[in-house]
């Protein structure tokens, strides 16, 4: 018993240390996932699923990872929604101007990445959360480039979701990570049903817990947890401001 209590507190120290790590106001709004692409399935099943119609549009770009692409596919074909795609300009960097434009009434998410694996690419995400609220849609960052190299403020930024992987960040595999406002985790159904996302659980239905346990069904990935919170503290102990310096100069 001693051990489960001290592993639980572990796992919640390491979910406090990303809540830090990209400014979050709360702990609740961090969700331990397997990689950044469950991460990006979660919000597209859960999310998605659940407000998304037919005709109502997503945003995203032919330069996103296909992690970033493929679960908002699949979304898109069960719920009729459009997925549109914003190209490269003529500097071969993705045409923000572009994505300006194609925002609309209809648009219900962006989804963009911080920092691209391809192009090196940097967006500016607090422009672009901006455009997108301004026409109603929320907006989920993929910041598996980013969160290593520079300092990632969710709140500063203003977006709904954020996606980060552990094995990007110096530590282990098989661990990422959801931020999604509160407001917003609270609102949507469970992805995976079972183990620690459940309150009560009767033959003909179940209640769920709130955020974040409502969001990791199953036995945590404890250990990875604890590693992605010491590959965390290894980062802040060098500084991402000195990290971004370093790499810039
Ligand atoms: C920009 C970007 N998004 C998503 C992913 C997928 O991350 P994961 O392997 O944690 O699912 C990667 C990994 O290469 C990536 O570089």
């Amino acid at each position: 018993m001693v051990f489960r209590a001290k592993a639980t507190d572990e796992y919640e120290l390491a979910r406090r240390k990303v809540t830090y790590f990209v400014n979050a106001c709360d702990s609740r709004e961090i969700v331990f996932t397997k990689n950044a692409t469950e991460a990006i399935n979660l919000v597209a099943y859960s999310w998605g699923l659940s407000n998304l119609k037919p005709g109502d549009e997503i945003i995203t770009k032919v330069a996103e990872h296909h992690s970033a692409i493929v679960p908002w596919q699949i979304v898109a074909q069960k719920t009729a929604a459009v997925l549109k795609f914003v190209n490269l300009n003529q500097d071969e960097v993705p045409d923000i101007g572009k994505l300006k434009e194609l925002l609309s009434k209809k648009t219900k998410i962006v989804v963009v990445h911080h920092v691209s694996n391809m192009l090196a690419s940097v967006l500016p995400i607090r422009d672009i959360a901006q455009w997108a609220h301004d026409v109603g849609a929320k907006v989920l960052v993929d910041a598996c480039q980013s969160v290593q190299h520079m300092m990632v403020d969710v709140q500063g930024l203003n977006v709904d979701f954020l996606v980060a992987s552990s094995h990007k960040m110096c530590g282990p595999t098989g661990i990422g990570s959801l931020y999604g406002k509160i407001d917003l985790l609270s609102s949507m159904p469970p992805f995976l049903g079972g183990g620690e996302m459940i309150s009560d659980v009767y033959l003909d239905h179940s209640t769920y817990a709130e955020p974040p346990s409502r969001f990791e069904a199953g036995t945590p990935a404890i250990g990875e947890a604890i590693g992605l919170g010491a590959a965390i503290d290894y980062l802040s102990g060098i500084g991402m401001q000195t990290i971004h310096d370093y790499e810039v100069s």
